[in-house]
């Protein structure tokens, strides 16, 4: 039994406030906590939130001003943070390994749910564990430019199932140059975190874990190798929900945090005039300038910052946002309702940002990383180059500063992610990229035995970090892999 869709009006997240500033640095804390949610009209949901909300708490801050998020975790299991798309030192980078551990929690590496991995593969050297108890500092410099990010959490072998549960929050840096601009601001910029659910009739959300704890033995069930996906779709935790607009331009930052689905996102109707969507950033900023699009396909992690223009509706209209690619329930995302006619003195210009366009003779090396299922020891797992992840293996070790081409192939659809490096897409077998691969990126969907060619700046910071498949179960099941920057 499926809620009405529209029938809830879409929540927008609080915006977290510093508790407190000193010497030019803000300081957060956010509490992960087991909360009750109603997400399905009239049910009660256990949820696993930041600040106990689902989404958490959005955080807005500035490029070139640093900040601490201090991370409290309540919660009955170990969790890491990771700001995606941030550009931090290795130790505020949410690495697997790098837990915070709430009260009474012990930690036993080598046991069942550390490192050991499902399929029988050891994944962590049991000394290559970093437990902090209760809470933890992360610092972010945001030595980068304006950009739509995201915090989730991504605990070795579990990021799937507590991302799931609702560990995930919207991240906004403004810069001076994006301000001035004139984009839609204030109750004209609204996040949109898209993500599916699976629920139970009592409204509990239903996910296949091996051990619902998550304090013993990782994985899904073999059925669910491909990914987990729900029949209900939420934005800011909602299902279908309906936000009432001024025939005005608003602009939204998209995020796909599904553990598995991709979207193929458009408007019905389209707008009498013009394309749907006018693009003004990707992942990692904005765009040198607008694009037009009808279409966005978005899969995991991927964001899109655009811009919608509801003037070109007339009052009383309601615009819906379909999946094209969703079946029954997932073809719909949410409802605009056209309202009220509205003074509007924002604007798209035609110039956004300076991105430098990346010239592949810039690579001072290339490397291919192939993502597919391989039989590890006659079980089948997801690779990066056959292998299943190993904390303590490096793929690459570029250099601080360089520009690397880095060739992505796949058996299947698999959104890569690099920690850390910013990318440009150069390549889609050999020929053009996507209308929407455009600026720099954190994340690239490689599509089934594709050939992606990409950009990679490694600049910030030396030391480990990760690039993976962005499809949460893959990840949990070992598709990730090291790169240490020296
Ligand atoms: Cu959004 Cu390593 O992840
Ligand atoms: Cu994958």
């Amino acid at each position: 039994r499926l809620p009405k869709p529209y029938g809830t009006p879409l929540p927008i997240p609080r915006t977290a406030v510093p508790v407190r500033t000193a010497g030019g640095v803000d300081r957060y804390e956010l509490v992960q906590r087991v909360a009750e949610a109603e997400i399905l009209p009239g049910l009660k949901t256990e949820v696993w939130g930041y600040d106990g909300t689902f989404p958490g708490t959005t955080i807005a801050a500035r490029s070139g001003r640093q900040i601490v998020v201090n991370v409290r975790n309540e919660l009955p299991a170990p969790t890491s943070t990771h700001l995606h798309g941030g550009i931090q030192a290795p130790a505020s980078d949410g690495y697997p390994t790098d837990l915070v551990a709430p009260k009474g929690y012990r930690h036993n590496p080598g046991g069942p749910g550390h490192g050991g991995g499902h399929e029988g593969v050891m994944h962590v050297a049991p000394d290559d564990w970093t437990v902090t108890r209760l809470a933890k500092d992360y610092v972010y410099p945001l030595d980068q430019p304006a950009a739509t990010l995201w915090y989730h959490d991504h605990r070795m072998d579990f990021s799937a199932p507590q991302v799931w549960r609702g560990l995930a929050g919207m991240f906004l840096v403004h810069d001076d140059e994006e301000e001035a601009l004139g984009l839609p601001s204030g109750e004209r910029d609204i996040p949109l975190m898209i993500c599916d659910r699976a629920f139970d009739e009592d409204g509990a959300l239903r996910y296949p874990s091996l051990d619902p704890s998550l304090t013993g033995e990782p994985g899904v069930e073999d059925a669910y190798m491909e990914g987990v996906t729900g029949d209900v779709v939420l934005v800011n935790g909602a299902p279908w929900p309906e936000l009432e607009v001024a025939a005005a331009r608003y602009r939204f930052r998209l995020l796909n945090a599904s553990n598995a689905r991709r979207y193929r996102l458009a408007l019905e109707p389209g707008p009498r005039e013009g394309a749907s969507f006018t693009q003004v950033g990707s992942d990692a900023g904005l765009l040198a300038a607008p694009r037009s699009h009808d279409e966005l396909p978005i899969s995991p992690a991927e964001r899109y910052d655009v811009v919608i223009d509801f003037s070109r509706y007339p009052v009383g209209t309601t615009v819906t946002l379909v999946n094209r690619i969703g079946e029954g329930s997932t073809r719909r995302v949410m409802r605009f309702r056209v309202a009220r006619a509205a003074k509007d003195d924002s604007r798209v210009p035609r110039k956004l940002a300076d991105v430098e366009p990346l010239a592949a003779s810039a690579a001072v090396a290339e490397r291919q990383f192939d993502f597919r299922q391989t039989q590890v020891e006659g079980m089948k797992v997801w690779t990066v180059n056959k292998k299943p992840f190993r904390s303590d293996e490096f793929l690459a070790r570029p250099r601080l500063g360089t520009v690397e081409r880095w060739r992505f192939t796949s058996d299947f659809h698999h959104p890569v992610h690099l920690h850390l490096a910013h990318f440009q897409v150069l390549a889609r077998s050999g020929g053009d990229v996507l209308p929407t691969d455009g600026g720099w990126k954190d994340t690239v969907d490689v599509r089934p035995y594709e050939v992606v060619d990409v950009l990679a700046r490694f600049s910030g910071h030396r030391g480990r970090y990760m690039f993976h498949c962005h499809n949460l179960e893959h990840e949990d099941m070992a598709m990730m892999a090291n790169f240490q920057v020296v």
